[in-house]
């Protein structure tokens, strides 16, 4: 290589590393889940903490953070109508609750809607079908929702289709949030992890609870 072919692959390298929070490349680097880096509040420098939500179940019941007290939470964030990521990351929350076997009755598989307008309790409870049977989805309205991404410091924006205001995509973070049995966030994961290595991260952060 000469020295521009050297330059431009710097150039690269930093261009890839800038888009870090996105980047299948960085999403795949599983050095990166080491356990540490994703505790928090260390990892987004104590910026997300979790918090109250007061929402309502696919069930039609009403769903606020206190009723899963004593419980770890996994609390994923999106929207029904979202044609890759969403399903996907809620695929994974279900691996990870399979592997997790009897350990996972400590955790409640939470999907929460930024997606209110669309997202209505009885499309969510057709929703939820398709994955782990503990999975409770939670809508409710736009202020509530806001509220619940907002205390987790989940990024959303929606762009809309010309002529039609209920014809939009929505671009999103997609983390998945571990809390625990007080309520507050123990761990994010990125997009990308494996159900496997999600269930070997909740399991070392109970262990760490009940020592
Ligand atoms: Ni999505």
């Amino acid at each position: 290589m000469n020295k521009w072919a050297v330059l431009a692959a710097l150039v690269m390298v930093l261009l890839l590393s800038y888009g870090a929070d996105s980047s299948p490349a960085d999403v795949q680097r599983h050095d990166a889940f080491v356990p540490g880096i994703y505790d928090l509040p260390k990892a987004v420098g104590g910026k997300v903490t979790g918090g109250p939500f007061s929402l309502t179940d696919h069930l039609g019941r009403p769903a606020s953070d206190t009723d899963f007290r004593g419980q770890f939470m996994l609390i994923y964030f999106g929207y029904m109508s979202c044609p890759d990521v969403c399903p996907k990351g809620l695929q994974v929350v279900t691996e990870a609750m399979d592997v997790l076997g009897p350990a996972a009755g400590r955790v409640q598989p939470l999907f929460i809607t930024f997606d209110p307008d669309r997202d209505t309790v009885a499309l969510l409870a057709d929703f939820v079908d398709n994955f782990h049977p503990r999975l409770l989805g939670l809508t409710g309205t736009k202020e509530q929702t806001l509220a619940a991404a907002n205390s987790y410091d989940v990024d959303v924006s929606a762009t809309y289709a010309a002529g039609n205001n209920l014809d939009y995509s929505m671009n999103h973070s997609a983390f998945t949030y571990l809390s625990g049995p007080d309520g507050k966030l123990r761990m994010m994961f990125r997009d990308g992890i494996d159900g496997k290595t999600m269930a070997s991260f909740i399991v070392n952060v109970m262990n760490k609870e009940t020592r």
